[in-house]
C-alpha cells in the first residue's frame, strides 16, 4: 500500500516522512508546494529512495491531486500542508485562507471523489488524517483546565481561524459524505528542521549570532511544548487505531512560560557552546558577551496574543495508549544540539525565499 502526505517538506511533515520510512517500507507520495517553509534538504537522506515519491505542487490544484490519487491509490491521506506562522498571518492573512481553507476544501473534494469510487473493503479502510493545532480552541486563563476535545473552537488569530475553518470542513465531510476522517489537535512542537521564525529555533539561531532575543510583551505567555518526534508517533498511532470522525488532542504536559523557555535555551547554549569560546559579540553594541541571556530584549506584544495554551491528552492516552517519549528537558537538549550540529542548514534556510520575505516585510536593512 501507499500513503499520501501533504506538506512533507515542512517542519513536522519532513520529520514524519523520515520517521515513517525509518520504520516501514510502505511508500510515501509527498505533495508539497515548497513555499518558503518547505525544504527538500530536510529529505536529502531519501534521495534515490524509491519509497519516497516527491511531487512539487499545490493541495489546491484539484486536477493534480486527483491524478496523484488515481496513479498511486493511497490507503490514507495525511494532511500536514498549511501556512503555519501566526505573525505572518497577522501581516498577510490571504495565503492562510487560500491554503488552509480553500486548499483543504479542494483536497477534501479530490479525496472524496477518489474514496467514493474505491471498492467496498478499501473504502472502509481508507483514512483522511487532518493535522491541526490546539490554537483553534483560543486562549486559557491561568486556572482554566487544559483544552479537551469537547472545548469549543474560539480561534483568535488569522492562522488559528483558518485552521479552525479547515477542522470544520473536515468534520462536515465526515458527517455529510461519510469520509472516514481523523483530526488531531496538537500543542506547540519543537525539534530538528524547525524554521527559525518560530520561538525556539529563532532564539537558538539569534543567540549564536549575537542578535537580540525578542520577547513579545512580558514573556509570561504559556505554551505546552511537544518534541516533534512525539507528535509523529501520535499521528502514526491515530492513523492505526483512531476512530473515524473523532478528534484527538496531542500534547506533552509541558506548560512553560516563554521567558522560561528562552532562559532554558540560553543556559544550554552557555553549557554546549559558550559565548566567550565562540567569540560571540552583541550585534548591536559590538561588545563581547559572556552569557546568552544578555541578549534577551522585550519588544511590543503580538496583536491578539493568546495568553495560555495547554492540552488535556488523556483521550489519546486512554483510548490509543499513546504517551510522549521525551520530557521537555531531554527534547530541548536534543534540539539545541541539532542546531549546533547543522549550521549550514540554518544558513541555507535563512537565504533565498526567506531573505526576500524578510526584506519585503521589514526592509532590506534586516535581511
Ligand atoms: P511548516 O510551515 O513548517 O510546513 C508547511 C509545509 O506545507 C511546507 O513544506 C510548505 O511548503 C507546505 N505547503 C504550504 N502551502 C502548501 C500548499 N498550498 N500546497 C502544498 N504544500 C503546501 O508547518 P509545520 O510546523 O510543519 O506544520 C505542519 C502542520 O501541523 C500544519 O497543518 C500546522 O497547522 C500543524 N501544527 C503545527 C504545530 C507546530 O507547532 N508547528 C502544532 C500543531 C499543529
Ligand atoms: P511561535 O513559535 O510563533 O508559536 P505560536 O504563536 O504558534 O504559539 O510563538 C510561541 C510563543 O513565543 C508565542 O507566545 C509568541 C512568542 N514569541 C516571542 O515572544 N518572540 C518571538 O520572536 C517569537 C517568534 C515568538
Amino acid at each position: 500500500m501507499t500513503i499520501l502526505v501533504t506538506g512533507g517538506a515542512g517542519f513536522i511533515g519532513s520529520n514524519f516522512v523520515l520517521d515513517w520510512l525509518a520504520q516501514s517500507d510502505e511508500p510515501i507520495v509527498n505533495l508539497d508546494k515548497l513555499t518558503y517553509a518547505g525544504n527538500r534538504e530536510n529529505l536529502a537522506t531519501l534521495e534515490g529512495d524509491p519509497r519516497h515519491i516527491f511531487v512539487q505542487g499545490d493541495i489546491g490544484d484539484r486536477a493534480l491531486v486527483e491524478r496523484l490519487l488515481g496513479q498511486h491509490r493511497p490507503r490514507a491521506v495525511l494532511h500536514f500542508a498549511a501556512e503555519s506562522h501566526v505573525d505572518r498571518s497577522i501581516h498577510g492573512p490571504e495565503d492562510f485562507i487560500q491554503t488552509n481553507v480553500v486548499g483543504t476544501f479542494r483536497l477534501l473534494e479530490a479525496v472524496r471523489a477518489y474514496w467514493s469510487a474505491l471498492p467496498d473493503a478499501q473504502r472502509a479502510a481508507f483514512r483522511f488524517l487532518h493535522v491541526s493545532t490546539d490554537e483553534v480552541y483560543g486562549t486559557l486563563g491561568p486556572t482554566d483546565p487544559p483544552f479537551a476535545e469537547t472545548n469549543r473552537h474560539e480561534p483568535n488569530s488569522p492562522y488559528s481561524a483558518s485552521k479552525a475553518a479547515s477542522d470544520h470542513l473536515v468534520r462536515a465531510w465526515h458527517h455529510t459524505y461519510g469520509l472516514p476522517v481523523l483530526t488531531t489537535n496538537c500543542s506547540n512542537n519543537y525539534g530538528p528542521y524547525h524554521f527559525p521564525e518560530k520561538l525556539i529555533p529563532l532564539m537558538i539561531v539569534n543567540a549564536l549570532a549575537g542578535k537580540p532575543l525578542p520577547i513579545y510583551g512580558d514573556g509570561q505567555q504559556v505554551r505546552d511544548w511537544l518534541y516533534v518526534k512525539d507528535h509523529c508517533s501520535a499521528i502514526r498511532r491515530v492513523l492505526q487505531a483512531g476512530r473515524p470522525g473523532e478528534t484527538y488532542n496531542i500534547g506533552g504536559c509541558n506548560e512553560k512560560r516563554n521567558l522560561e523557555i528562552v532562559h532554558a535555551i540560553c543556559a544550554l547554549l552557555d553549557e554546549l557552546a559558550p559565548a566567550a569560546a565562540r567569540g560571540v559579540r552583541d550585534a548591536r553594541s559590538g561588545q563581547p558577551i559572556e552569557r546568552y541571556a544578555e541578549l534577551i530584549t522585550h519588544v511590543p506584544d503580538r496583536p491578539g496574543h493568546d495568553r495560555r495554551y495547554a492540552i488535556d491528552a488523556r483521550k489519546i492516552e486512554r483510548e490509543l495508549g499513546w504517551r510522549p517519549a521525551e520530557t521537555f528537558e531531554t527534547g530541548i537538549r536534543k534540539t539545541v544540539q541539532w542546531y549546533l550540529d547543522h549550521p549550514q542548514w540554518v544558513q541555507r534556510v535563512q537565504s533565498g525565499a526567506y531573505r526576500e520575505w524578510v526584506a519585503r516585510q521589514y526592509g532590506t536593512a534586516t535581511a
